[in-house]
């Protein structure tokens, strides 16, 4: 950090948002800051729970939700708290609210054992537009624990990254990050012998024309590389067995794929944009092609007119 580091709070500012957006945004960067040292703290316990989705919950999964819970709930403009770890939302008592916000608290925490790196993604929505469409979005950001703690985010004014400094404050590093039309690597996620034949082909196709494997299974730092690099794809297809797919529309997919349109990426279902899908409840799950434009639209010819649910 120097005279001339732009912190986040001051960033926020000369873009002129809508000053509680403003407070909102920083609150999710100090939950952020307490997140990251939790998991510096080397506590890896399991809690000994399952969330909603009968994942096994560690301890930092149910202090990470806590964090951010208290800490957003307080702000008397929230109406709604959604977070991936709790079944239902959480409405707040307050008067004249303006945001909801969904919350991965830990998303890819299984990860934590093995000391890679995992995140927090939060989407800020109009108060009453929690369950619609991802168009209405008013904000996306993650917050990726690496070595590093990076915050990258969105108020539909370009895709900016944030570091946390040792002193404590989340400084701006990249403005503006842009994908390019065509990347060279690519994220695959799901069981192969699971896969219908259309994503099989489509990602055979990447490998045949020398796209790079880059897979960690966390979203958020998959997610991070195409973006930081430039360009490529992550993709969870639908999945013989579970023809949704596994990641989460509203907790997961709404944020990264409007960060990603921001950053001049495409992100679809492999048809259908990310963000005209409709949510119908908390937890629905979609497949995902997420990145450059020509390998989404790529994608997309080996879905036209095939069935999400074949088999090999
Ligand atoms: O949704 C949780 C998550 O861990 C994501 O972060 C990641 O992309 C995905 O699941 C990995 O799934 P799999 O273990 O099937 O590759």
């Amino acid at each position: 950090m120097d005279h001339t580091s732009v912190f986040l709070r001051k960033f926020l500012y000369d873009e002129g948002i809508d000053p509680d957006l403003r407070r909102l945004i920083h609150t999710v960067s100090v939950a952020g800051k307490y997140i990251s040292s939790l998991l510096k703290a080397a506590n890896r316990k399991m809690a000994g729970t399952q969330n909603t989705s009968a994942e096994d919950q560690l301890e930092v999964d149910k202090q990470a939700d806590i964090i951010l819970k208290d800490m957003i709930t307080a702000l008397d403009y929230v109406h709604d708290y959604a977070s991936e770890e709790q079944e239902t939302s959480i409405k707040t008592p307050h008067k004249n609210p303006k945001f909801s916000v969904s919350v991965d608290p830990l998303d890819g925490s299984s990860l934590i054992d093995v000391n890679l790196a995992v995140g927090t993604i939060v989407g800020i929505h109009p108060a009453e537009k929690l369950v619609d469409t991802g168009r209405h979005m008013l904000a996306a950001l993650y917050i990726l624990y690496g070595p590093l703690t990076t915050l990258v985010y969105t108020s539909g004014k370009g895709v900016h990254e944030f570091v946390l400094c040792p002193e404590g404050e989340f400084v701006l590093t990249k403005s503006h990050i842009r994908m390019k039309e065509q990347g060279s690597i690519y994220s695959p996620g799901g069981l192969r012998s699971e896969w219908v034949s259309a994503h099989r082909n489509f990602i055979d196709d990447l490998v045949i024309t020398d796209y790079k494997l880059r897979y960690s299974g966390g979203l958020v730092p998959d997610f991070n590389q195409i973006l930081m690099k430039g360009g490529g794809l992550f993709s969870y297809p639908a999945l013989q067995k579970a023809p949704q797919g596994k990641l989460r529309l509203l907790f997961e997919l709404y944020p990264l794929a409007f960060l990603c349109e921001q950053a001049g990426g495409m992100a679809t279902d492999g048809t259908t944009p990310i963000l005209d899908l409709k949510l119908e409840k908390l937890h629905q799950r979609a497949p995902i092609y997420i990145g450059s434009k020509h390998e989404v639209k790529k994608a997309a010819t080996y879905f036209q007119g095939s069935n999400f649910s074949d088999t090999p």
